[in-house]
């Protein structure tokens, strides 16, 4: 489960970016940077660089190692990590032992890009796929998790 955390992180990329300002003149990596100058570090092209991560673009809940910078670098390496690998592992943990034949939905996803974030608008989820006559759905959307059934008259 730990592994997969690390994954979701990786894979799913929840902040894209960090900026910086250049202290001094420098070179890296054949590029001039001037003083004074925004950098944007893009988290998200380091955790998928071919390099460091075979296959990077295979969500791959079993991967080891996963040196992934999701969380930051240096000293200004988040200082939540630790709490935000200990809800997300409550969390699953949690939904899988309640809904442990989850499955998903037929419904194509659909992703939120801005400059800074990267999310799913939702994420349709078949908690019952024995339920003959309807399905039931888990939606994570706008930030929020809302469990609910379609037409199925046992939840009418
Ligand atoms: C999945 C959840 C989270 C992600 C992906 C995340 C990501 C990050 C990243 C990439 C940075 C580095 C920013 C930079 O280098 O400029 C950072 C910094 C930081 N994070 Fe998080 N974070 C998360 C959750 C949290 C939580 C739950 C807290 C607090 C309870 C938190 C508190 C902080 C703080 C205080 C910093 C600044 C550290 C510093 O500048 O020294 N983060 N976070």
């Amino acid at each position: 489960m730990p592994s997969a955390v690390e994954e979701m992180a990786r894979h799913t990329r929840p902040l894209q970016m960090v900026p910086r300002i250049v202290k001094e003149n420098m070179q890296f990596d054949g590029q001039d940077l001037k003083k004074g100058q925004t950098l944007l570090i893009l988290l998200a092209s380091a955790n998928h660089n071919p390099d460091v991560f075979t296959g990077p673009a295979r969500f791959d809940i079993g991967r080891t190692p996963n040196q992934h910078i999701a969380f930051g670098y240096g000293i200004h390496n988040c200082l939540g990590a630790p709490l935000a690998r200990v809800e997300v592992l409550i969390a699953l943990r949690e939904f899988l032992q309640r809904y442990p034949n989850v499955q998903l939905s037929s419904k194509p996803l659909d992703c939120l890009l801005t400059l800074r974030n990267a999310t799913l608008k939702e994420l349709p989820l078949m908690l019952q796929p024995t339920c003959l006559l309807g399905e039931h759905l888990f939606l994570f959307t706008k930030g929020m998790f809302i469990d609910y059934y379609t037409q199925c008259p046992l939840y009418a």
